[in-house]
C-alpha cells in the first residue's frame, strides 16, 4: 500500500525538491500544500504536480481554518512551511514571530485530533550559531549543543526563536499525543530555483549587475553549503529511518567553505576579470559554521555526494538561464 504524504510549503525550495524525489522514487500518494507567498508558483511546480497526480491545497496555513481542507490521516508529514531567510527577519520580526508561531502551533493542534504517524521538522543551524560564537563550542558541532539567543531583541534572531519553538514543540507533542518526530537542521541548501534571498543567488545578480571592484561581505565567514540532491535524500531518509524517533539530525557536507571560496569560485563561472575586496557583513552573522555530521552518518548512513563546486556550477548556470530569458526577480529583495 503506499504512504499518504502531506508536505506542507511543498512549493518551497526544499519541499518541492523532496515531493520531486518522492513523486518520481517511490511509492507515495502526495499532497502539497502551501499558500505560494514566495510567488514560486511556476510551469515546473504545475506540470509536477498534474504528471504524478499531486493532490494541491492552496491556503495560508498561518490560519486556523486552513487545517480543516488536510485529510485527518497521514502517514507522514514534511513540515517545511516557514518565513525564511535574514532579511525577512530583519525588515519584518513581527511577521516571522507570528508566521512560524502560528505554523508550529496549529500543525500541533490539528496533529492532536487527527492520526498521523511520523513528522519530519525542518530545522535550522541558526539555533546553535549563537552557542558557538558565544561560548566557543566545538566546530564542527554535534547536534546535542546548547541553542542559543545571542541577543533577544535583535530581529534576526526572531527566526532561530521561532525554529527553537518548533524543535520543543514537535518533540514534546509527539511524546504526548504518539506519533513520531525527527529533526533536522540544514546547513545552507542549495541549488537551482532556490528563490531569491540566498547568498548565491545574491552573488550572481550583483556579478551581471558588473559590480567591480566587486565586494565580497565578510570573506573569511565559513559555512557548510548542502546541494539540494542531498538535502532532500537526508530528509526522506530521516523520515524513513528505524529508530530515529526523536532523534534530532545536522544534515550538511562536512565541508568548511570561506565566503571568498564561494564569491571567486562564482565570480570565475561567471567569467568575472574584475577586482575584488573585502567588506564587512550583517551584525550578528556568525563568524564559523560546520556541523559535526557524524550522527546523520550512523544513523541515517548519510553522506553528501555532490561537490560544492559541481552544485555551485549546476546553480549559477540555472539563474543565467533564468534572467537570459528575460525573468525578473518576482518579490521584492534585499541586498546585505
Ligand atoms: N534552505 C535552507 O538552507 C534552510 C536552512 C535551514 C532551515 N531551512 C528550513 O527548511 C524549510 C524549507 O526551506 P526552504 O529553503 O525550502 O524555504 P522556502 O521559503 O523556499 O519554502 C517555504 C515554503 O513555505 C511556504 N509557506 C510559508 N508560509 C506559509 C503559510 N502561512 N501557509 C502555507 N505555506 C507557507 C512558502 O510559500 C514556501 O513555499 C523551512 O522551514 C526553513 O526554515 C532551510
Amino acid at each position: 500500500m503506499s504512504k499518504k504524504v502531506l508536505i506542507l510549503g511543498g512549493a518551497g525550495f526544499i519541499g518541492f525538491n523532496v515531493a520531486k524525489y518522492l513523486a518520481k522514487n517511490r511509492d507515495y500518494q502526495l499532497t502539497i500544500a502551501d499558500n505560494f507567498m514566495k510567488k514560486n508558483r511556476d510551469a515546473e511546480f504545475d506540470s509536477l504536480v498534474k504528471d504524478y497526480n499531486i493532490h494541491l491545497i492552496e491556503a495560508d496555513f498561518s490560519q486556523a481554518e486552513a487545517y480543516d481542507l488536510l485529510d485527518n490521516a497521514y502517514d507522514q508529514v514534511y513540515m517545511m512551511a516557514a518565513l525564511v531567510g535574514v532579511d525577512n527577519a530583519n525588515s519584518m520580526p513581527h511577521e516571522v514571530i507570528r508566521i512560524n508561531t502560528a505554523l508550529t502551533l496549529f500543525t500541533l493542534e490539528w496533529i492532536r485530533r487527527s492520526k498521523i504517524g511520523k513528522v519530519v521538522f525542518a530545522s535550522t543551524s541558526e539555533n546553535y550559531a549563537g552557542t558557538v560564537d558565544t561560548f566557543g563550542y566545538a566546530i564542527p558541532t554535534p547536534e546535542e549543543v546548547p541553542l542559543t539567543i545571542k541577543d533577544i531583541a535583535h530581529p534576526r534572531f526572531t527566526y532561530a526563536v521561532t525554529k527553537i519553538l518548533g524543535e520543543s514543540g514537535f518533540l514534546n507533542y509527539a511524546k504526548m499525543l504518539g506519533f513520531e518526530t525527527t529533526i533536522i537542521r540544514y546547513h545552507n541548501v542549495f541549488g537551482p530555483r532556490m528563490g531569491f534571498n540566498h547568498v548565491i543567488p545574491h552573488l550572481v545578480i550583483r556579478f551581471r549587475n558588473g559590480e567591480n571592484p566587486y565586494k565580497i561581505y565578510g570573506h573569511d565567514q565559513t559555512r557548510d553549503f548542502c546541494y539540494i540532491t542531498d538535502a532532500v535524500e537526508g530528509t526522506v531518509l530521516s523520515m524513513e529511518t528505524a529508530g530515529t524517533n526523536g532523534q534530532i539530525y545536522h544534515l550538511g557536507t562536512g565541508v568548511e567553505i570561506t565566503i571568498e571560496e564561494l564569491t571567486r569560485a562564482t565570480g570565475e563561472m561567471m567569467g568575472f576579470a574584475g577586482e575584488y575586496t573585502n567588506a564587512p557583513t550583517y551584525p550578528g552573522s556568525v563568524s564559523r559554521r560546520s556541523p559535526d555530521i557524524t550522527k546523520s552518518k550512523k544513523d541515517l548512513n548519510f553522506t553528501a555526494k555532490v561537490n560544492w563546486k559541481d552544485g555551485l556550477k549546476e546553480t549559477v548556470e540555472w539563474y543565467n538561464a533564468y534572467f537570459d530569458a528575460g525573468k525578473t526577480v518576482p518579490h521584492q529583495i534585499v541586498f546585505q
